[in-house]
């Protein structure tokens, strides 16, 4: 990895850069969006143990549904969609 390098991805349709390495649920926070879902109240959800846990990171990523954001690396004209 080069450092400085980074990738653009989009996410709920707005243009997000992120450091190559960085994993979907980073880029969230680091859209300032901590929010990856909402409960089946309407509560909003987000990314909680960052390690294939808790389950709370999910989203449509590439047209995949449910696929959780903190296991996922973020790469160059990726689609993240929340639905949150
Ligand atoms: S943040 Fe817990 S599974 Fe992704």
């Amino acid at each position: 990895m080069r450092d400085g390098a980074s990738l653009t991805l989009r996410i709920n349709g707005r243009v997000v850069t992120v450091p190559v390495g960085t994993s979907v649920a980073a880029a969230l926070a680091l859209a300032g969006d901590f929010v990856s879902r909402g409960d089946l109240g309407g509560r909003p959800r987000g990314p909680l143990c960052g390690m294939g846990v808790c389950f709370e990171c999910r989203a449509t990523i590439d047209g995949v549904p449910e696929v959780l954001a903190c296991l996922t690396p973020c790469r160059d004209g990726q689609e993240v969609v929340t639905d949150a």
